[in-house]
């Protein structure tokens, strides 16, 4: 490719042959600058240890902060034997030599590797400007050979978001829902074909009981306009309906109880003769007072079993799931019209937040025969039990104690979550035969993650091939200001359509207070949705998957701190720098970037964007999107500290502003510079979801 060549032509100017190759290591100088430096480092490393360059390759690791070295190799991870690894340390960095690095240093066992800055600038932003929105991403690596980009692409599936047809759609589900956006980018970008499944809670009794609400309370009009909204709310009003319709049994039967409690006292002995007749007590009861007590219970009690034998809320909608089980037209075909309906409005959210599912599948989906053939498999390994009429797995019987017991049928034969979940890992691969899958899940359901994966396992092929190819990505919970849970009965659950809205309004009166400015934005409403989306996925991506955080409107929408709105103006900042410039991009490639190099606050920021590729990597690894996040921050810092620096190269340069540059050359440099900083924050905010904007 012409990136090769320009690589080999940069290497010929410092008196360099080649790129050396090492076959069994993958290295991509074209799309990565670092390869360039790993290759040399390998091949001397292994003249001067007799290391494998695999294991040489695998031991040298980025670092975190660039004063420990651009690359640094721990010594003891190339077990070697023999020598002490400190030794070895010295050896290398006494005997390295290259005119791409400064000489190594070795520190204790390790040694650390510093680019030396001219030749690194002139490998990574060419790089860069060349491949635009793609560097950084290899889209080798997804091939099944990721040496041939002819050989086929490898297909993840990712399944989530999945919420439940007429419960809240909370923030768990949003949380899902931008975590499973990020990794189809991420593996999209790493050239796997990535295929986004929502898993709809769309099944079970409660839509029984749905059903009997939209009856009641439903009306055509709202649901066509907001199904998600609408079905809500008529899902409370009937369960309000079912508590109000058990209350009055629920009275009677206390009343009932409590009455036949009333022991009737002793009657006084009758008077004997000649004597005056005692004084009736008053607590004594009359035989008529009797009568009356036990007619009234026996009154209570014909009305209690009146209310009993009326078709209760919860009756009616097991009879009716039960129809919906049996594919009674009739009985499915509202739920059908439900689901329809939702899904597009679900469509509307997901498109907010730049999402768009390949597949709506659901618990619905899944085929009774699949759940049948999955149960025979469970009975003949011995794995599944009857228990009091339904159908347990107890995995204190198989190994896994912690696992505990689960249904895996009720008594009336009706499937469950755990059963779908287990027939429908299959039909997946059935119909994909994807050769990953990934489930975003909260790690509310570890345990119920951890159960259907473990009887996938005990079944044995398939189903424990298919299942060796699943990951579970966990994650915690999101919690409001104060930390505290958010629960749909203390009304403090926040929706997904009200957050979006109000973090919509948040960013858009802070937009309306630089008049000027606003003036100039295209489409208002539109860059506040994408600065308010930007500050809800900021926020939840700040820290690991795994720990949870508090929805902070205030503090997510803020400018300063590490925030999504922090990095959509740095962005903007590099727009506006690049339309004042008026330097065509087409210059850029050729700019004399060595008239950049004085400040070494520019240097830093070159060696930090030559680590973009890297840290891609790492976020494959990592599934992380805080890998990226953390990088991007650190990038926009370094960035910022450029543009004040004071450039000490020579007498006539300022800064490396690009408004003061003292030539036409510097700032043809400087652009060089700033643009290719700009598209690495681009590709970095477009890999996590965010859409940049160019002004706000
Ligand atoms: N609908 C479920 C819920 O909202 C999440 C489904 C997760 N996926 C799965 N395969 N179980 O709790």
């Amino acid at each position: 490719s012409s990136q090769l060549q320009h690589i080999t032509s940069q290497l010929q100017k410092l008196g360099l042959p080649d790129l050396p190759s090492h076959p069994d290591v993958l290295l991509y100088p074209q799309n990565n600058p670092v390869d360039v430096y790993r290759a040399h480092i390998i091949q001397q490393v292994q003249e001067i240890t007799g290391a494998e360059p695999k294991a040489i390759d695998g031991a040298l690791a980025w670092t975190l902060d660039l004063k420990h070295g651009d690359l640094v190799l721990p010594v003891p991870a190339l077990r070697l034997k023999g020598k002490k690894p400190d030794e070895t340390a010295k050896e290398i960095a006494e005997k390295f030599s290259s005119p791409l690095l400064a000489k190594p240093t070795a520190d204790k066992t390790f040694v650390r590797f510093f680019f030396e800055p001219g030749s690194l600038a002139g490998f990574t932003l060419p790089t860069i400007l060349s491949k635009k929105d793609g560097y950084g991403f290899n889209s080798l690596l997804g091939r099944k050979d990721p040496k041939d980009s002819s050989s086929p692409q490898k297909l993840v599936i990712v399944e989530y978001s999945s919420p439940n047809i007429a419960k809240e759609f909370h923030t768990g589900h949003l949380r899902s829902t931008i975590i499973g956006g990020f990794l189809v980018k991420l593996y999209e970008r790493a050239g796997w074909k990535a295929l986004s499944m929502n898993y709809l809670g769309d099944w079970g009794k409660q839509y029984g009981v749905l059903s009997q609400g939209f009856d009641k309370y439903g009306n055509e009009e709202s649901l066509k306009t907001d199904a998600v909204k609408h079905l809500n709310e008529v899902y409370v009003k009937i369960n309000q309906d079912n508590y109000a319709e058990q209350k009055p049994v629920v009275e009677l039967k206390a009343k009932i109880d409590e009455l036949k409690k009333l022991k009737t006292p002793p009657k006084p002995k009758k008077p004997a003769k000649g004597e005056q007749p005692k004084p009736v007590p008053e607590h004594v009861w009359t035989d008529e007072q009797e009568t009356e007590l036990e007619d009234t219970v026996k009154q209570l009690q014909a009305k209690l079993k009146e209310l009993e034998a009326l078709p209760s809320i919860d009756e009616k909608a097991r009879q009716f799931f039960r129809r919906m089980v049996d594919g009674e037209p009739e009985a499915i075909a509202n739920w059908q019209r439900f689901r329809d309906y939702s899904i597009e409005r679900y469509k509307d959210m997901y498109a907010r937040l730049n999402i768009f599912f390949d597949d709506y599948s659901g618990e619905s989906t899944v085929k009774e025969a699949d759940m049948e053939a999955a149960a025979k498999v469970m009975e003949s390994k011995g794995l599944s039990e009857e228990s009091e009429g339904a159908i347990v797995v107890d995995f204190a019987k198989h190994g896994k104690p912690k696992l505990g017991k689960t249904l895996v049928k009720k008594r009336d034969g009706t499937s469950l979550y755990l059963t779908r979940d287990i027939a429908a890992n299959k039909e997946r691969d059935d119909k994909y035969h994807f050769d990953k899958m990934i489930y975003v899940i909260a790690s509310q359901q570890d345990t119920h993650v951890a159960q259907f994966f473990e009887i996938l396992r005990l079944m044995s092929p398939p189903y424990s091939d298919i299942v060796a190819k699943c990951q579970h990505l966990s994650f915690g919970l999101v919690k409001d200001p104060k930390g505290q849970t958010m629960s749909t009965r203390k009304g403090t659950v926040i929706s997904l359509a009200d957050s979006l809205d109000d973090v919509h309004n948040y960013m858009h009166e802070v937009m309306k207070k630089n008049a000027d400015k606003y003036a100039q934005i295209e489409d208002p409403e539109a860059t506040a949705d994408l600065l308010g989306i930007s500050a809800i996925m900021v926020q939840d991506f700040s820290g690991k998957m795994v720990n949870g955080y508090n929805f902070d409107m205030e503090r997510m929408t803020s400018f300063e701190g590490d925030t999504g709105p922090y990095l959509q103006y740095a962005h903007a900042r590099l727009c506006s720098m690049k339309r004042r410039s008026e330097i065509p991009d087409s210059e850029l490639p050729s700019a004399d970037l060595s008239l950049i190099m004085g400040a070494k606050e520019g240097v830093e920021l070159i060696r930090t964007l030559a680590q973009w590729p890297d840290v891609v990597l790492n976020t494959l690894k990592t599934h992380e999107p805080v890998t990226v996040l953390t990088y991007l921050f650190k990038m926009s810092k370094a960035l910022s500290s450029c543009y004040d620096a004071k450039d000490t190269a020579n007498k006539n340069a300022k800064t490396m502003s690009v408004v003061y540059a003292e030539s036409r050359e510097k700032k043809v440099a400087l652009m060089a510079l700033y643009e290719s900083a700009r598209l690495v924050l681009s590709n970095g905010m477009k890999l996590l979801g965010l859409t940049p904007v160019e002004r706000m």
